[in-house]
């Protein structure tokens, strides 16, 4: 996937401007999902969510397209001293360095795979046939998810096309009956949006400044974010990067309908309040 978001400044923009998950959110989403066995982070980002759940004893994995964010994530994971090991169990050549003595704390233990959402596919790499006559084994799937979520309003990031595959996708990595959380944003009034802001987050001699343009249009709810980073080290500009974000919300009755024709049942919005989030069973 070619993304022209989620690059390098701007995951360095994310991890200062927005460290930590908020504590309401964190808590709701540990809260619901206690017992639920092997849970999925899809859209996982740079672990905000996914590192202090798997501290607090739930067993998560993570996925995400974007490689500064993974990177942020594990090393997110090493400062909560928990390994990132590579899907297919053996450890993580790239978070070996975080413990040079090579005595890898046993779990917690997180597993990152590189993926978009509309096309998840957890399952190994494909293994070499005997002979080259021979039919190929099968690839290993990954074990069926006990519950998945998304927080933070980023699966309204995907287009339309890509949130029903989407949800196909992560209903098949699902068990039968398992839990289904994902925050959304609901549509705004036509004034919600200034149509622009600027920020500056400041680590050391390094700034970074985001300058935002947003366009939102009503009739198909999406919301543009043209934004552009500029980093400057000592007061010189070192780097900048471009992006475009849209983001599409949804009425509580869209979600409802999303999830059902994706095979989900049992399907409920609630409203807590850090934002609005559907609730659904896998079916
Ligand atoms: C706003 S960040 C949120 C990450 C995390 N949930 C948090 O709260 O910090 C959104 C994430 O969605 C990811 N993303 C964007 N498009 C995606 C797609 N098509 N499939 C999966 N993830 C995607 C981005 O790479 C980014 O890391």
């Amino acid at each position: 996937m070619a993304m022209t978001a989620y690059g390098d400044l701007c995951t360095q923009f994310y991890d200062l401007d927005k460290p930590q998950a908020p504590e309401l959110a964190l808590e709701w989403y540990s809260q619901r999902l206690q017992g639920a066995g092997r849970v999925l982070e899809p859209m996982c980002g740079s672990g905000r969510f996914l590192v202090p759940l798997v501290s607090r004893g739930l067993l998560v994995d993570g996925v995400d397209p974007s490689e500064p964010m993974l990177r942020a994530c594990r090393a997110k994971a090493a400062s909560a001293r928990i390994a990132v090991v590579s899907p297919w169990g053996t450890w993580d050549p790239s978070s070996a360095e975080d413990w040079p003595d090579g005595n890898y704390p046993q779990p917690p233990r997180i597993r990152l795979w590189q993926q978009a959402l509309e096309h998840l596919d957890l399952a190994g790499p494909a293994p070499v046939p005997a002979s080259p006559d021979a039919v190929p084994p099968a690839r290993e799937a990954v074990e069926p998810y006990g519950a998945a979520f998304i927080p933070s309003s980023s699966f309204c990031l995907l287009d339309n096309a890509a949130a029903h595959q989407g949800l196909r996708r992560l209903r098949a990595h699902l068990a039968a009956r398992a839990l289904l959380l994902i925050e959304f944003e609901v549509p705004h009034g036509p004034d919600h949006w200034p149509g622009g802001n600027s920020r500056t987050v400041t680590a050391g001699s390094r700034q970074i400044r985001l300058v935002s343009r947003v366009e939102y249009n009503a009739g198909v709810q999406v919301e543009t974010h043209y934004n552009q980073y500029e980093l400057k080290e000592s007061g010189r500009v070192v780097q900048t990067e471009n992006e475009v974000l849209r983001l599409r919300s949804y009425a509580p009755d869209e979600m409802r309908l999303l999830l059902a024709g994706a095979g989900f049942t049992e399907i409920e919005v609630e409203h807590p309040e850090f934002g609005w989030v559907v609730i659904a069973n896998a079916g």
